[in-house]
Order: C-alpha cells, then sequence, then structure tokens
C-alpha cells in the first residue's frame, strides 16, 4: 500500500535487516519439554524404538517423504504431501511449536508422528504414518504422540481428524472419538471435521487403547533397543 507522508522525514527509506523480520513472520517457540524415548513390542517380536525427531535431521527424511507422493494407495499421497510440507515448516520456522517423532525397527525407518500445540489447551493432531505395513506401528505411533501431549506437556483436548479410512477405523473408531458439529468447527487440515479426546477422557479410557487394542505397551527402552537404534537408516523408497 502507499499514502503519502503528513510530515517531512529526514530518510525517505528506511531498510530492514530481515533478521528484524523474522520475529514478526515466525514468533517465539515455546520450551516444550522433550519427548523422552520409549519402545513397544511389536506383533513379531521385533521393538519399534520411537525418538523425537532432529531438526537437523529434516533433510534426511524430505527425499523419502517426496516419494510418498507418487504413491497412489491408502492416501499416503496427501498425508505424504501434508508431512512433507509440515516438515519444511518446522524447517523453516513457519509452523507453530509443533513437534515430531519417529519411529525405527533396528535404526530403519518405521513410523512418524507429528503434532502441534495451538494453545495452552488444545494440541492439534496433524499426522501418523507407518513405513512398515501389518505391524500396528502407526496405531503406536499415534498413541505415544497422543500420551505425550496428555502426559508431558500438559494438553486439555487433542484435536484430530483423517484423511484414510485405515486412520480412521485405527483412531477416530479405535478410541471411540466423539466430534463438534461440523461444518461450526474445522479442523485446521482442509476444513474437515474435528474428533476430539479430552484430558478425562483420556485418563478415563483411552490410555488402555494400546493395551486393548494393539496388544502392546510403552516402555523405557532397554540399552540393547537403544544400542540397535543409534543409527537412522532411511529406506531408499517407500516400500508400503
Ligand atoms: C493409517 C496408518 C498410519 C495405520 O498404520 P498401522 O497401524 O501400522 O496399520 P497398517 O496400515 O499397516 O494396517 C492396517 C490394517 O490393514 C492390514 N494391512 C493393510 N495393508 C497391509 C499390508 N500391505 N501388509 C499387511 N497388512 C496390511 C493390517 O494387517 C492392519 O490390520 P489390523 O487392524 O488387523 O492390524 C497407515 O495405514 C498409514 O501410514 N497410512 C497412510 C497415511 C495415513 O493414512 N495416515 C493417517 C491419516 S488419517
Amino acid at each position: 500500500m502507499w499514502k503519502e507522508v503528513p510530515e517531512k522525514v529526514s530518510q525517505e527509506k528506511i531498510t530492514f535487516d530481515v533478521r528484524e523480520l523474522e520475529p514478526i513472520l515466525s514468533g517465539p517457540s515455546l520450551k516444550l519439554e522433550p519427548y523422552k524415548p520409549e519402545m513397544a513390542k511389536l506383533k513379531d517380536g521385533s521393538y519399534l524404538y520411537i525418538r523425537p525427531l532432529k531438526k537437523e535431521e529434516v533433510p534426511l527424511l524430505l527425499p523419502f517423504v517426496k516419494k510418498l507422493l507418487d504413491v497412489d494407495h491408502d492416501f499416503y499421497d496427501i498425508v505424504g504431501a501434508r508431512v512433507y510440507a509440515e516438515l519444511l515448516g518446522w524447517y523453516r520456522n513457519r509452523l507453530k511449536d509443533p513437534y515430531f517423532m519417529i519411529g525405527t525397527i533396528n535404526g530403519k525407518l518405521a513410523g512418524f508422528a507429528n503434532a502441534r500445540v495451538m494453545n495452552e489447551d488444545i494440541h492439534i493432531s496433524l499426522h501418523s504414518m507407518a513405513f512398515v505395513r501389518g505391524l500396528r506401528v502407526g496405531a503406536i505411533m499415534y498413541y505415544a504422540k497422543t500420551k505425550y501431549a496428555f502426559e508431558v506437556l500438559g494438553a486439555k483436548e487433542w484435536w484430530a481428524t483423517y484423511e484414510s479410512y485405515n486412520g480412521f477405523k485405527r483412531w477416530g473408531l479405535g478410541m471411540a472419538q466423539p466430534s463438534y458439529p461440523w461444518p461450526d468447527v474445522q479442523h485446521e487440515l482442509g476444513g474437515a471435521k474435528v474428533y476430539y479426546i479430552t484430558r478425562q477422557y483420556w485418563d478415563l479410557s483411552v490410555k488402555e487403547y494400546l493395551k486393548q487394542l494393539v496388544k502392546t505397551e510403552l516402555e523405557e527402552p532397554t540399552p540393547e533397543v537403544i544400542e540397535a537404534n543409534k543409527e537412522l537408516i532411511i529406506p531408499e523408497n517407500p516400500v508400503v
């Protein structure tokens, strides 16, 4: 926009260092207590090791996630595209207070989950993905991030939505999540319906989900499992 000035000025042009603009565009980040790694025994007896994704690992993950855009089944393409944008959004300071975790089996990338703090009450569930199928890795990743939101970060409500039938089956139905009236309340992912969990509902019921429906639990990782997952191995191509 352009408007004539109402006063004589000593400098007609004022320049800014982009470092002065960045705080306006990205805002301050909350100091979130880090997710402490956990492990879960899988159906085949192997262990899924879950840990926070490091920001410096984002460039390693992006080429793999980009390949998901060409996977045209089970909604891997749209979820992959959104995850790609969220990873870049974090890396480029354009996503408010996200948290990301990955699951690995003997170091190999097997699962992904992320969410973000919308405000001190509501956390937004973004995405969960399984890169090996049939072991319920995705189910466990979603549970791990929800548990972290409620029990470590102190969320009061968890807002989710579902692109895929598998996701809806796993958590919308699996956790018997109620929804808010739609379209009055919309999720930031495409304006879809919001399915939610309150802290009370988590404590009363959903906390048991992993034991009841997935038949496993989150445990403190053993030194052997930590050692086996020391190095992150990202598959060349997704096989899902
Ligand atoms: C949704 C998702 C995370 C669930 O992961 P998961 O819990 O590990 O479960 P899977 O997708 O591997 O399998 C789902 C079911 O279909 C079966 N299945 C589907 N494809 C399979 C395959 N290729 N091999 C073996 N089993 C398969 C599984 O046995 C499982 O059945 P179960 O309920 O009896 O365990 C995963 O399907 C995924 O990443 N989808 C794409 C992204 C997505 O939709 N994310 C969620 C957005 S709402």
